[in-house]
């Protein structure tokens, strides 16, 4: 044995060395991960992520069936409020991250800082929380109430900015989140809006995904533009494997982006509207139109129907820019023939606007809801709740009759007699009989009935019932196949018109 190996072999001996380690011994077993990887040793047939971000991307493919009616090509939704954020930048998010840390700007306990209009925060909160940031993002004021107190719950914190600015002010969303950096040490900006790791994901996940999903035989890809990260990384892809390949941008009236595809020119008026997470005023640096073929435009009314539509008709609850991607997806669809594949990406969760798009008061505040045909169908299931139809027959005494009024807090009381009316009666008449005449409390309504109530069918509109309400009837009988389903009062009508 060498002198060296000799020295060795003390050094390791001695009682120091070896209370080092294990000291050393001890922490690593009691650290998490290695606890953890004992722990995977014994899991067999377990199935779990390792973590939450694991689980974004490989969303569905859903045909649409009701809203494409009169489009022959084969449409399908690509469901991005399948990712556990709720949208389609779940996936730039984590991307966005690990790509700070790798290239070290971003370090233990640092800041992520974003303009955002609610989703991308959403997707950077959520990687943050796994990976122990701090967030603080900044919106324009025109978003969402919801998007807010989600990313305030994900531990972020949320400046709200002015929506009506230039993207050049100071004030904007945009400026905000880039001075915030500059204030605060070991922050990062993680700029969706020039950063190439936005389009790259989309590049390495949302185009695989549709070709893969295709068997690579879609025709077309539809999306709405935000930043234009998806559909320049979604489109790369999908053209490098097929160039024939049509990629279709939506862009909501109001913005630039398509009238510069077109022109090479900007409107020098930006319009706001009410569509979040879509259009610009300018073009975004990872916006590349080299892999776009057509950009139509939707406007706000356009989207948020078609948004409603989705969710009532398809069961797809989904946001308004997704309206507006559907809403002109389906003005290319129109024009293809029977064997064309459309794949249209729905960018995120309807949860996210029910204070908005699908909250009446509001989309009537904007105009945006017009009852078109409203018929007394919809005025008697709106009444649902209340007593239905409180009816009397001939036979039924005065007191009685007085007595169901009383009960049901109704004033018009339909005689129906095998299953027709045969007459009405009114609360306040009945009152008058009886003070007047006492003793005909207990003599049948059909003494002192007067005309049967007019029967309108269910389908009707309600103007219909209104030219009988405002003449001399107090209410209309609803019918439907011959049956008598409901009552309409004057004052179902008010009560329908002041909602
Ligand atoms: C609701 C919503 N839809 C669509 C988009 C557009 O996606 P992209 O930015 O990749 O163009 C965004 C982007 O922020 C969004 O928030």
């Amino acid at each position: 044995m060498s002198l060296k190996s000799v020295q060795r072999k003390r050094q390791y001996d001695s009682p120091k060395y070896r209370a080092f380690w294990k000291a050393a011994q001890i922490r690593l077993y009691l650290s998490p991960k290695h606890r953890f990887s004992e722990m995977k040793k014994n899991l067999k047939n377990v199935q779990f992520h390792d973590s939450i971000l694991s689980t974004i991307g490989r969303t569905p493919l859903v045909r649409i069936q009701k809203v494409n009616k009169g489009c022959k090509a084969l449409v399908l939704a690509k469901l991005e409020y399948f990712n556990p954020g709720g949208s389609v930048k779940d996936r730039i998010g984590v991307e966005i991250v690990e790509e700070a840390e790798r290239e070290g700007r971003l370090k233990p306990g640092g800041t992520i800082v974003e303009a955002t209009s609610g989703n991308t925060g959403m997707g950077l909160a959520l990687a943050a929380a796994v990976k122990g940031y701090h967030c603080v993002f900044t919106m324009p004021d025109k978003m969402s109430i919801e998007k807010i107190r989600l990313l305030r719950a994900l531990g972020a914190e949320v400046i709200v900015t002015p929506t009506a600015v230039p993207h050049e002010s100071p004030e904007s969303y945009t400026e905000v989140a880039k001075r915030i950096v500059r204030e605060t040490p070991n922050s990062i900006l993680a700029n969706q809006y020039y950063n190439p790791r936005n389009p790259d994901a989309h590049y390495r996940s949302t185009g695989p995904e549709i070709w893969e999903q295709t068997g690579g035989q879609v025709d077309y890809f539809v999306c709405a533009i935000g930043t234009g990260g998806t559909i320049t990384g979604a489109g790369k892809y999908l053209k490098e494997k097929n160039p024939n390949i049509k990629v279709v941008g939506v862009d909501p009236k109001g913005s630039v982006l398509r009238e510069y595809y077109y022109t090479k020119k900007f409107s020098p008026v930006f319009k706001t509207y009410k569509v979040e997470g879509i259009g610009q005023d300018y073009v975004p640096g990872v916006l590349n139109f080299q892999y776009v073929d057509e950009v139509v435009e939707a406007d706000d009314k356009e989207s948020f129907l078609m948004g409603r539509r989705l969710a009532r008709e398809e069961g797809l609850l989904v946001g308004g820019s997704a309206g507006t991607a559907m809403a002109g997806a389906l003005k290319v669809a129109e024009r293809l023939p029977e064997d064309t594949l459309m794949v249209v990406l729905l960018p995120d969760t309807g949860e996210r606007y029910l204070s908005k798009m699908y909250n009446d008061d509001w989309m009537r505040e904007h105009r945006f809801l017009v009852p078109e045909r409203i018929t007394l169908r919809y005025i008697v299931e709106s009444k649902r709740g209340t007593p239905g139809l409180v009816s009397v027959d001939p036979v039924t005494t005065i007191r009685s009759a007085l007595d169901l009024t009383s009960q049901h807090h109704v004033s018009q009381l339909p005689v129906i007699d095998k299953g027709k009316c045969v007459g009405s009666v009114d609360e306040s008449d009945l009152m008058s009989t009886v003070i007047n005449t006492p003793s005909m409390v207990d003599a049948p309504v059909s003494k002192v009935m007067k005309d049967p109530f007019p029967l309108v069918h269910k389908d009707e509109q309600v103007q219909s019932a209104v030219a009988y309400l405002s003449k001399t009837y107090p209410a209309v009988l609803v019918e439907e196949d011959g049956k008598i389903e409901g009552i309409v009062t004057r004052y179902d009508v008010i009560q329908y018109m002041s909602r």
